[in-house]
């Protein structure tokens, strides 16, 4: 009898954990962004969860948890419920801060699921608008001979703009003074006040900023020009093809979130990332939606493995730990 109660007792919890999962979403659901408001990863999250929340029916709010170059977010989903009801929106970072990082809360390939990609930004070399330099073999000169006073905001350890400022100062043979941020929000802010002279910063925070004049754009880091910066030279037109990098995005949620609720969450961001309102700000941000093929858990799990594998000796060779 008892065994018979045991059995009943399970299919019961599967059966209510099954309709839950078939019930998906039935609350608000929280995506964090671990950085500032304001910033890249924050302006892709907000319009993917605008469009994500219309399919889904139910409203998705932002979280920002900024520090550590993305990596205190990142901590904060991996320990949160398994329910769906708490997603993070990262970007590359979650592959460079597996070997920046000796010590991280979290195992990156072990505390999450995966629900897709979802675009991937170019990023642009930008400095101050009086800045002295016009084109980027001036601003390498530049940067050389005023080594010790070149301020190169980023938004710590782990962000994009780090990497990609290490990719810089790496192909430039020369170690430029950092100033992190908690994102690279803020960072724009400093740059168009001339407290910090030049950052390695995604076109989604930067496009509307050189088209106004506000800031100087010295390339971009995409093999091709940005149709919306017709002007602005590649890196590797530039004279340093080391630094071509595209910052992709993704959408996990923590270890042990239903399979049910990852893949309705997946069908769901493949429908947002069609959506006419993000495909639009996208384009003049200066880049695209993740395919659908792309914005899925294998496609997802497949590219941070990929670029874990990819950028470890790349950081190993510039030598840059976080503590
Ligand atoms: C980065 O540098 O990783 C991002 O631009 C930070 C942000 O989104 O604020």
């Amino acid at each position: 009898m008892r065994k018979f109660a045991a059995a009943l007792a399970a299919a019961a919890t599967l059966y209510s954990f099954a309709a839950g999962a078939q019930a998906y979403p039935e609350r608000t659901i929280t995506v964090v962004v671990p950085f500032s408001a304001g910033g890249p990863t924050d302006t892709v999250t907000r319009l993917v969860a605008e469009a994500m929340s219309k399919d889904l029916g139910q409203q998705i709010i932002v979280e920002n948890v900024g520090g550590a170059g993305g990596t205190l977010g990142a901590g904060r989903v991996a320990q949160a419920d398994p329910d769906g009801y708490s997603l993070l929106l990262h970007h590359i970072g979650m592959a460079t801060s597996a070997t920046l990082y000796r010590k991280l809360a979290y195992d990156t390939l072990n505390s999450f699921e995966y629900v897709g990609l979802v675009t991937e930004v170019p990023m642009t070399i930008v400095g101050r608008k009086d800045l002295e330099p016009t084109d980027l073999k001036g601003l390498v000169d530049y940067a050389k001979a005023n080594k010790d006073t070149v301020t190169v905001a980023n938004a710590g350890i782990g962000a994009a703009s780090h990497l990609c400022g290490m990719l810089f100062m790496s192909a430039i043979g020369t170690p430029l003074v950092t100033v992190p941020y908690k994102g690279t929000g803020p960072a724009m802010t400093d740059l168009l006040g001339g407290q910090v002279d030049i950052m390695c910063d995604q076109s989604t925070n930067t496009t509307k900023q050189i088209q106004g004049g506000t800031i100087k754009a010295y390339a971009v880091t995409s093999a091709e020009r940005l149709d919306v910066l017709p002007d602005v030279p590649t890196t590797t037109e530039a004279g340093l093809p080391e630094v071509q990098v595209g910052i992709w995005h993704g959408l996990y949620a923590p270890k042990g979130t239903p399979a049910e609720v990852t893949e309705r969450l997946s069908k769901s961001l493949q429908v947002a990332l069609k959506d006419p309102n993000v495909v639009a700000r996208f384009a003049e941000l200066g880049t695209k939606p993740s395919s659908e093929a792309d914005a899925t858990p294998a496609a997802l799990k497949a590219r941070l493995e990929g670029e874990i594998a990819r950028w470890k000796p790349i950081i190993e060779a510039a030598g840059q730990y976080a503590d």
